[in-house]
């Protein structure tokens, strides 16, 4: 018999579930946020639904589609017939084809509405199933595992899809129609329900979505009808096939919800961009971090571990510290600045965090062939063991220092680059050897520019401590905190915690991995005056420092965009929490 899998068991998988049931047949569930995560379901499939949610961006770009891709990617074995059942825009099931080519893909739409889901689901009006080239063979098993109707179609994928939005567009249509007619009628004195009666006895006309009303509202509401308007509206500017009669509708209807107070949410629920793949935090991976003995790097392997993921670290211990890799990770310790020392580590790993850098300006200016070979030899490394051993993403520490003098602020990544010092030259290389590893070779790769990073475990020793870390040192020991220059120079801090969120964001999108550099920063800047201020006590002014930009402040539009990505720590609650674990009481 043919076994089956439900993936996502919200309203649509719910219904599917049951309708299996009442017929015998036991599907496997797989839904990691509600406890069902179990990979073997899946394994055990013959056919696989997928009716995880697919969110809907307010920017127009369509729907969010990493839930989808989770999805499929967390089937363990190939050669599985994979029906789609999500609300994705047309093209879409044939993408996943050639994106997935080791599943074959069929999608079948869904015309439930929620408060007869069930019903809907047994007693449909139509039953769809599209296809590809690769699973039209499949078709015909998958129409006859669905429940009958009276208009049953196998038809190509892309079409299947595009019935939905045919359909809903219309509807709303027909209602913003309807809106006009009655406000005509009033106008002339004319009894609209008289008219409407006799008008809808005709079936050419069809019987639903006449009423002017929806909830006690004028004008189509509702998830479906505004969502998937906007969507095909949106799709139709996309290629250049202006969809102007759906665009004045959809304008009336605004205009009517306006004057009625209400403000109609176009998104299901996701104004905002790329919210984190809750599918795949459930999905252990492995992972490969360098530098992961550092104050960032071990941070993040904390988090990874937290997630249930295997992790490796690579590190010399050059700056960083045995004692701070989480135990549960295995720790290597070897060079990335010799090849053969790493590149065997890469093997059977899913994604590489490189982290590892000599990530200081004054030790790239006084020892520049060093830091070279660590930060731009040592990255040229990590990228090609990466490369042989068929890792999927790289998700390179990059930093803002690349951009150096700018004329304006804040800083945006399609400003070019400016770096002023070698570190900052050595890290923008990285970048572009991120960048080329996407062109030349496919891999997935993303560049994150830090701003400032700050936070527990940032270096607190040696010559080369950063302003913060400067500054508790000296109020420890009872001097005055060394200001260099007059102190007005700022720079945009980011809590370590926000980067690492940052860095889990960066591997699991879908939305990147095509080389992008995009700003890690808390989007504000401080002062170095401010920060003395908030230790208190006497400072000393000094020389300026060399090579550094006097300004530095994130634009983090794309990053937000992209990774769905914001700071959660503000700069004040940040450091003042950081000088209590110091035990420094901050001066306001
Ligand atoms: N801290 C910041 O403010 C900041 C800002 C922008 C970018 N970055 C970038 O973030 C990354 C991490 O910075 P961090 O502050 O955690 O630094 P860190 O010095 O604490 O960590 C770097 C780690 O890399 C390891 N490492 C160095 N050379 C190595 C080599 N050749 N082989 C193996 N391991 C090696 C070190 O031992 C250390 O554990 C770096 O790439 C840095 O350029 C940091």
């Amino acid at each position: 018999m043919t076994q089956i899998a439900i993936m996502g068991t919200g309203m649509v998988g719910g219904a599917i579930d049951r309708y299996f049931r009442l017929h015998g047949v036991q599907a496997g569930l797989f839904d990691p946020p509600k406890g069902l995560s179990d990979p073997s379901v899946l394994a055990n499939a013959d056919v696989i639904f997928i009716a995880v949610p697919t969110p809907y961006y307010l920017d127009g770009s369509g729907f969010d589609d990493s839930y989808l891709r989770a999805a499929i990617e967390a089937i363990p074995v190939p050669g599985k017939t994979i029906v789609l059942k999500s609300t994705i825009l047309p093209g879409t099931t044939e993408h996943m084809q050639r994106e997935y080519p080791m599943h074959r893909f069929l999608f079948n739409p869904e015309f439930l509405t929620e408060t007869t889901a069930d019903r809907d689901m047994q007693f449909p009006n139509r039953q769809i199933v599209g296809y590809t080239a690769e699973s039209r063979r499949d078709a015909e098993l998958v129409m006859g595992m669905l429940p009958r109707a009276p208009f049953e179609r196998i038809v190509p994928a892309t079409e299947a899809e595009t019935v939905k939005y045919f359909g809903n567009a219309f509807y709303a249509l027909k209602v913003a129609y309807a809106n006009q007619m009655f406000d005509l009628c009033k106008t002339l004195g004319i009894d609209y329900e008289i008219v409407k009666e006799c008008a809808k006895a005709e079936p050419w006309m069809g019987t639903h979505h006449w009423e002017i009303f929806h909830k006690g509202y004028r004008g189509y509401g509702g998830k479906c009808l505004p969502k998937d308007t906007r969507a095909i509206i949106q799709l139709g500017d996309r290629v250049g096939s202006e969809l102007t009669i759906l665009k004045q509708a959809e304008e009336y209807n605004n205009i009517i919800a306006k004057a009625q107070g209400i403000d109609i949410q176009w998104e299901e629920g996701s104004p905002k961009k790329q919210s984190t793949p809750s599918f795949l935090k459930a999905m252990p991976k492995r992972y490969l971090v360098t530098g992961g003995a550092g104050f960032i790097g071990s941070t993040l392997v904390d988090a990874l571990i937290l997630q249930g993921h295997q992790v490796r670290v690579i590190d010399n211990l050059s700056t960083g510290k045995r004692d701070r890799v989480n135990a549960q990770a295995e720790f290597i310790l070897a060079d990335f600045t010799d090849l053969d020392q790493i590149k065997n580590h890469f093997h059977g790993i899913d994604g590489v965090f490189h982290v590892g850098a000599l990530p200081r300006i004054p030790f790239s200016i006084e020892h520049p062939l060093p830091a070279a070979v660590a930060n731009v030899m040592g990255t040229l490394n990590v990228f090609v063991a990466a490369r042989d051993a068929g890792v999927k993403r790289v998700v390179y520490s990059a930093s803002s220092s690349a951009y150096g003098a700018q004329e304006t602020l804040p800083l945006r990544p399609d400003m070019p680059a400016n770096p002023l010092n070698p570190y900052a030259l050595h890290k923008y290389i990285g970048e572009k050897i991120a960048e080329q590893f996407h062109r030349f070779y496919g891999m997935e790769t993303v560049s994150l520019r830090y701003f400032n990073v700050y936070g527990p475990r940032m270096a607190d020793e040696g010559a080369y401590v950063t302003v913060i870390s400067h500054f508790v040192r000296q109020y420890k020991a009872g001097q005055p905190l060394t200001v260099h220059g007059d102190g007005e120079q700022s720079r945009d801090f980011t809590h370590v915690y926000d980067v690492v969120r940052a860095n889990l964001l960066a591997m699991e999108s879908a939305r990147v991995g095509r080389g992008e550099v995009l700003n890690v920063g808390a989007g504000e800047r401080h002062s170095m005056n401010k920060i003395a201020d908030i230790f208190g006590g006497p400072r000393t002014y000094t020389e300026a420092r060399k090579g550094e930009a006097r300004h530095t402040q994130a634009d983090i539009s794309l990053t937000r965009e992209l990774l769905g990505w914001e700071p959660h720590i503000r700069f004040d609650d940040g450091i003042r929490q950081l000088l209590r674990d110091q035990g420094i009481h901050p001066a306001f």
